[in-house]
C-alpha cells in the first residue's frame, strides 16, 4: 500500500527505492559476514591459539563493520532523498488542491488548521517512508542470514536462534496490540493537538470575557483522554514487554546447557557460546527493527490518509467553468435560485433581473441572505438549483478569470495582504502604473490615510503600529477595486465599520467606485441608499420587496419597517 502511493506521489524517486533495498540489503550481508570473521578470530584465538593468525582475521571484522556502517549510511541516504521528494511533492499537490478548493472548504476550514494538517502529516511521512525501507530490508534478511551462519557454526545454535526469533515476533505482535486501538490514540492525540492549538488562538477571548472554565473544560478532556488511553495502551504492552525481554535473557541460561551437554571440545564450546552471545545481539536489533517497521508502516498510511481526506474535501463541491473569456454586458438575472452552505437553504427559489448599469440596494435583516447572494453573483458556490445569468449567459460558461476579472467585490470582512498598501491595490490590475494605483487610492479618499503614515502608501499591511480601523481598510479595498475597472461591482458594507468619522469618506469612496456600472450594494447604514436606482428588499432568503426609496416608504412595508428600526437605533446611539 506504502509503495503505491511512493508510486504515485514520488514516481521520479522510484528508483531510490530499489537502490535503498539494494544497500540495505547489502549492509545486512556484512554485518553477517564480519560475524562471521568474529567466530573465526574466536577459534583462531582460543583454540588454535595463533595470535599472528588472529590479527588479519581482527582486521577483516573491523573492515566488515566499517564497510557496514557506510553502506547502510547510503541506504538512509538514498531513502532519504526519495521520502524528502515525496515531502515536496505532497506539498505542492496541497498547494495545488488549496489553489482550486472550493469556498465551502474554506469555509469550514480554518487556514491553521489546514496548515497544520499538512504539515505534521508530510513531514512524518517524510520520516516514516525514509526510515521504513531500510528498516525493513534490515528486519528481513539480517536474521536470515545470521541464523544461516549460526546453522553453519553449531545447527543447534541455529535452531535456538530460529526459535527465539519466531516468538520474538510473536511477542511483538502481541505487544503492539491491534490497529483500531492505534486508531484511537492518533485520533485522541489529534483532538488534543488541535485543542490546544484553538486555546491558544482564543487566549484572548478568554482574557477578555473572563469566561475561561467551559473551553477549558472542552481542552482538560481531551488532554486527559488521551493520557488515559496511552496508560491503557502501555499497560497492554506490559506483560508481553517483560515476558519479551525475560525470553531473550533466559535463552542465554538455555544455551549454556547446550554448550554443556555437547560433548565438544571446552575451548570449541567456549568459542560457540561467546559467538552466540555476541550474536544474540543482531537478532535483538532485527527484532526491535520489526517494531518500528510495524509502526512505520502505520504512520505512514495513517499521514497519507489524512492527507488525502484533506484533498478530497477540497475537491467537494468544487465549481464547473466554461471556456467565455469575456463578459461584453453586465445584466444579471437570477432564475429561480436555490441554495444553502449545507442541508438548510439560506436562499429559497430566488429570481430577480439586474440591468445593466443601474444601482441597486440589498436591504433585510441580518442572516436574511444578502451576503450570500452577492457571494453567488461572483461563482463561489453551486447552486442547488436553477441558473445565475451574467449577460445572458449561465455562470457557469464563463472561466475563473473572466468572472474575477469583471466583478469586483468590496466585502464585509475585507482582508488586506501583508504587502504594502500599494501593493494591496495594485492587486486589483497588476498592469497598472504607479500613477493608477495612486489616483485609485485618491478616488477611494484614501489620502488622508496615507498622510496619517509614515511611509505613506509603502506601509507594510500588519507590520509594528500600523493599526487601521475596519472602515480605513475597507476603503484601500475600494481603491483595489476602482482600480480593477470591472463591470460590476459588489459592495458589501461592514456595519461595524460605520462609525461616523468614516461614514461620508466611505460614501465618496463608493460614488467614484459606482460610476458607470452595474452596481449591487449591501448597506447597513439605510441612511445612505435613498440615491440608488432600486431597493431589493430581502427576507429569510426571499424577495419581497423591490422599488425607490419614495416608492417603498409610501405604503405599509417591510422597508418602512425597516427604516423606522434603524432611525430608531441611531437615536438611542444618539442619546447614550
Ligand atoms: N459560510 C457559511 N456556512 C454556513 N452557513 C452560512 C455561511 N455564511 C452564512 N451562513 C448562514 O446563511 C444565512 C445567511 O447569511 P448571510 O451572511 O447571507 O446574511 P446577511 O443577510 O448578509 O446578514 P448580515 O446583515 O448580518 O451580514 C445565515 O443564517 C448564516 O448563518
Ligand atoms: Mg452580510
Amino acid at each position: 500500500m506504502i509503495y503505491k502511493k511512493l508510486k504515485t506521489y514520488a514516481p521520479e524517486r522510484m528508483g531510490f527505492v530499489y537502490v535503498g533495498i539494494l544497500m540495505a540489503l547489502l549492509a545486512a550481508g556484512l554485518s553477517v559476514a564480519s560475524y562471521y570473521y568474529l567466530y573465526r578470530f574466536l577459534r583462531k584465538v582460543i583454540v588454535d591459539v595463533d595470535m599472528t593468525g588472529a590479527v588479519p582475521l581482527a582486521m577483516d571484522v573491523v573492515i566488515f563493520l566499517i564497510a557496514n556502517a557506510l553502506v547502510y549510511f547510503l541506504a538512509l541516504w538514498s531513502t532519504h532523498i526519495l521520502a524528502f521528494r515525496l515531502e515536496t511533492n505532497l506539498k505542492k499537490q496541497g498547494l495545488r488542491h488549496l489553489m482550486n478548493a472550493s469556498f465551502s472548504f474554506y469555509d469550514k476550514n480554518e487556514s491553521g488548521r489546514v496548515r497544520k494538517i499538512m504539515d505534521d502529516n508530510t513531514a512524518l511521512t517524510h520520516s516514516s517512508v525514509a526510515h521504513l525501507i531500510p528498516d525493513l530490508t534490515t528486519a528481513v534478511f539480517a536474521p536470515l542470514l545470521g541464523i544461516a551462519l549460526a546453522f553453519y557454526v553449531d545447527w543447534r545454535i541455529g535452531l535456538l536462534f530460529t526459535v527465539s526469533f519466531l516468538s520474538g515476533i510473536l511477542f511483538i505482535r502481541k505487544m503492539m496490540g491491534d490497529q483500531n486501538f492505534m486508531n484511537q490514540y492518533m485520533a485522541a492525540s489529534d483532538k488534543m493537538n488541535s485543542g490546544a492549538v484553538e486555546y491558544v488562538r482564543g487566549i484572548h477571548v478568554l482574557k477578555i470575557f473572563k469566561t475561561s472554565l467551559q473551553s477549558l473544560k472542552e481542552f482538560y478532556r481531551s488532554v486527559t483522554e488521551y493520557a488515559d488511553l496511552a496508560l491503557k495502551y502501555s499497560m497492554s504492552c506490559r506483560s508481553w514487554y517483560v515476558f519479551f525481554q525475560v525470553f531473550y535473557n533466559a535463552v542465554f541460561l538455555v544455551a549454556l546447557f547446550f554448550g554443556y551437554g555437547s560433548g565438544d571440545d571446552p575451548r570449541v564450546q567456549l568459542c560457540k557460546f561467546l559467538f552466540y552471545a555476541l550474536f544474540n545481539g543482531i537478532l535483538y536489533m532485527a527484532l526491535n527493527k520489526v517494531m518500528y517497521v510495524g509502526m512505520y508502516t502505520y504512520q505512514a498510511s495513517a499521514c497519507i490518509e489524512k492527507i488525502e481526506k484533506l484533498f478530497s474535501e477540497m475537491d467537494e463541491k468544487k465549481l464547473s467553468t466554461g471556456q467565455r473569456e469575456t463578459m461584453e454586458g453586465s445584466s444579471i438575472e437570477f432564475q429561480d435560485v436555490t441554495f444553502g452552505y449545507e442541508d438548510q437553504k439560506v436562499i429559497k427559489h430566488f429570481s430577480l433581473k439586474l440591468e445593466e448599469g443601474k444601482t441597486y440596494a440589498l436591504v433585510g435583516a441580518s442572516g436574511s441572505g444578502k451576503s450570500t447572494l452577492v457571494k453567488l453573483i461572483s461563482g463561489f458556490y453551486q447552486l442547488d438549483d436553477g441558473h445565475i445569468l451574467i449577460d445572458g449567459h449561465d455562470l457557469s460558461e464563463y472561466t475563473e478569470g473572466a468572472l474575477a476579472q469583471n466583478i469586483a467585490n468590496v466585502f464585509q470582512d475585507v482582508k488586506l495582504f501583508k504587502k504594502s498598501i500599494y501593493e494591496n491595490v495594485r492587486m486589483g490590475r497588476p498592469d497598472s502604473s504607479r500613477q493608477e494605483v495612486m489616483e485609485a487610492l485618491h478616488l477611494a479618499q484614501c489620502d488622508e490615510i496615507l498622510n496619517k503614515l509614515e511611509k505613506g502608501e509603502d506601509t507594510l499591511i500588519g507590520a509594528r503600529g500600523v493599526h487601521l480601523s475596519g472602515g480605513e481598510v475597507q476603503r484601500i479595498a475600494i481603491a483595489r477595486a476602482i482600480l480593477k475597472d470591472a463591470k460590476i461591482i459588489i459592495l458589501d458594507e461592514a456595519s461595524a465599520a460605520a462609525d461616523p468619522e468614516n461614514e461620508y469618506e466611505l460614501q465618496l469612496a463608493f460614488a467614484n467606485l459606482m460610476k458607470k456600472k452595474t452596481v449591487i450594494m449591501i448597506a447597513h447604514r439605510l441612511s445612505s441608499i435613498t440615491g440608488v436606482d432600486e431597493i431589493l428588499v430581502i427576507d429569510d432568503g426571499k424577495l419581497v420587496e423591490r422599488g425607490s426609496h419614495s416608492e417603498l416608504m409610501a405604503h405599509n412595508s417591510v422597508y418602512q419597517k425597516l427604516q423606522e428600526d434603524f432611525m430608531q437605533a441611531n437615536e438611542w446611539r444618539v442619546r447614550e
